[in-house]
């Protein structure tokens, strides 16, 4: 994919999709929101019920709070940075998605990365850590640095799920895991 190549083509091409069985239970492709030239961007793992029905990436609990932490550590909201997910439609009650639904749905991601062309991307949990970072370590293991990729770096980070679950440390070292990506992009406060 060119860098460039026009998202909303993307996003229309993806709204029909039946590459993998999540297609049967959506009631839409959650492709991504934001802005489509953004240093930032964010990666989820899959919608939930929330973003099912609204057609946007982290519109329930989980995106309040990382809205919020963005604001407090960045200063930016979601015109700022764009923010998509691993598999762009809701596994049924909210399991897992599946390896092979991940490979049918990661071209779109991939898409997503050379039409924006990012500097910074953050992922959210160990689906779009694993994925993208192609470890088989867990969030924990390599969270607290950046990764250099293909002219752009990787900032892994907790899902704001489990910042929502366990607090206090967790959403400590998410808000560190922000100002690291901060310092990466040069925005200065
Ligand atoms: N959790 C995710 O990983 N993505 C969303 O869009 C919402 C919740
Ligand atoms: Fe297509 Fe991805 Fe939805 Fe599967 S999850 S149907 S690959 S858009």
């Amino acid at each position: 994919m060119a860098p460039g190549t026009d998202l909303a083509e993307l996003a229309r091409d993806a709204a029909g999709c039946t590459k993998c069985p999540l297609s049967a239970h959506r009631t839409q492709v959650v492709f991504g929101v934001g802005d489509p030239h953004a240093d930032l961007m964010f990666v989820g793992e899959a919608p939930g019920r929330d973003e099912d029905l609204q057609g946007e990436p982290f519109v329930g609990r989980s995106g309040k709070l990382l809205d919020r932490l963005v604001l407090e550590e960045l200063g930016v909201d979601r015109s700022r940075f764009y923010i998509a997910n691993v598999v762009k439609c809701r596994p049924p009650d909210n399991r897992d998605p599946k390896p092979d639904e991940i490979a049918a749905c990661r071209p779109y991601l991939e898409a997503q990365l050379a039409s924006i062309a990012p500097t910074v991307v953050i992922t959210l949990g160990n689906f779009a850590t694993k994925l993208l970072l192609e470890t088989d370590l867990g969030i924990t293991k390599v969270r607290g640095q950046a990764y250099p990729m293909d002219g752009w770096q990787l900032v892994p980070t907790y899902h704001p799920a489990a910042a929502l679950r366990s607090g206090g440390v967790v959403l400590a070292e998410m808000r560190a895991d922000l100002i690291r990506a901060k310092q990466l992009l040069g925005w200065h406060s």
